[in-house]
């Protein structure tokens, strides 16, 4: 896409990949964008980079507003490889260019590209001025790796935000305001869950940084930027950072025979009872990254598998190994399923979502399929764990 006037002299120069659909695991069925911004001041001054396969459409991108040979400064948000990719080219094609980083990314770089840049540590607080505006910059150290950081541009109040506030999410409209409200936030929230999840605690000290900042956008370096619904998002991360929860009953399950699937059904009638919402996954027809999205504010999950080979299914084994990396927080949890001749899938399921720091709760278990009073008793038990979802939330 050409590049797009999103204020007076700032562009966004970045990439929309319409095409990918894995992003380390992270399922992406609304492809991934990597966004950069390229401010024409006194100074020339590109935000953040793209993943490598794209530098030359990036660069021709720059070329279309600036000489990129006339880039004076690059700021480094972040090294991963998805916003760093094209560093290398750049100081290349931008030779007197200075690289703006935290001292952590500089390490971080300089293992991943070599000794190349002509870098300049900054930390909290400092500033840059470009001429007629100056540059804030505010690392936010695990949103998402040790070295992220934002950078707020005072004058036209904008955050280049990074990894933070970003969604999996291509459009063609690039404000939040272009789209719709609820896939945004869906996708908010889907990124949030499989990216910050495990350091949702230090959202609320970055947002303590980012309070009282007056601000027109938040731009991100993924998805849409926000210039409508920055209130929103930001009550959002709040809230997905305090581990605030809703009344919301994951049923995910595995089944082999439908012994465990008879299982989940029964168990979600007993819950819908109860009168929350439940919501039900089959793993192998789910992807693991849209459960994990909604495990964000649901309260409580019930995990099902039989037991195959005296443990439990490997798709389960999956979504618990992720789950264990995440540390979703303290919900109510159970583990569920049927049997042969010997269990082992319960005793599986449990030792991985205490690991993951579940509340873990009694499970249940039956031999091969339910008979019709363990059809009942599978019920009652959603019912009850329904209630406790109730009280605790
Ligand atoms: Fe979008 Fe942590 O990189």
């Amino acid at each position: 896409m050409k590049p797009l006037a999103i204020a007076e002299n700032i562009y966004d120069v970045g990439i929309i990949d319409w095409t990918t659909r894995d992003f380390h695991g992270y399922v992406t069925p609304r492809g991934v964008t990597y966004n950069s911004y390229l401010i024409v001041d006194d100074k020339i001054c590109l935000i953040d980079s793209v993943k490598a396969p794209f530098t030359d459409e990036y660069i021709q991108n720059i070329s279309e507003v600036v000489n990129p040979a006339d880039i004076d400064y690059v700021i480094v948000n972040h090294v991963e490889p998805d916003h760093s990719g094209a560093l290398p080219k750049l100081a290349e094609v931008a030779p007197n260019a200075v690289f703006f980083i935290t001292q952590q990314g500089k390490n971080e770089a300089i293992q991943h590209y070599g000794d190349i840049f002509n870098f300049v540590t900054v930390k909290e607080g400092d500033v840059l001025s470009l001429g007629k505006r100056e540059l804030q910059f505010l690392p936010l150290p695990m949103l998402h790796w040790p070295d992220s950081m934002a950078t707020y541009l005072k004058e036209d109040q904008i955050l280049f935000s990074n990894d933070a506030f970003g969604q999996h999410y291509c459009t063609s409209k690039r404000f939040d305001d272009g789209v719709d409200e609820d896939v945004l936030f869906f996708e908010a929230q889907k990124y949030f869950a499989n990216i910050l999840f495990p350091y949702a605690k230090l959202v609320e000290k970055a947002l303590q940084k980012v309070d009282g900042l007056p601000l027109k956008m938040i731009a991100p370096s993924h998805g849409a930027i926000w210039r409508s619904h920055i209130d929103k998002i930001i009550a959002k991360y709040s809230g997905w950072g305090a581990g605030e929860k809703n009344d919301t009953l994951l049923i995910v399950y595995e089944t082999m025979w439908g012994g465990t699937e008879k299982v989940a059904r029964a168990m979600m009638s007993g819950a819908a009872k109860a009168g929350i919402p439940v919501k039900v996954f089959r793993l192998n027809s789910s992807d693991n990254s849209q459960i994990v999205a909604e495990l964000l504010e649901a309260g409580g999950v019930l995990f099902g598998s039989p037991t195959l080979n005296y443990g439990m299914m490997p798709a389960m084994g999956g979504l618990l190994t992720y789950l264990k990396g995440l540390k979703p927080g303290k919900k109510l949890a159970a583990a569920f399923g049927t049997y042969g001749w010997s269990g082992g899938a319960q005793k599986d399921m449990e030792e991985f979502i205490t690991k993951a720091g579940f509340e873990v709760q009694p499970g249940f278990n039956c031999k091969w399929k339910p008979q019709s009073g363990e059809t009942g008793d599978a019920e009652k038990f959603g019912y009850e764990f329904a209630m406790k979802i109730k009280e605790n939330k």
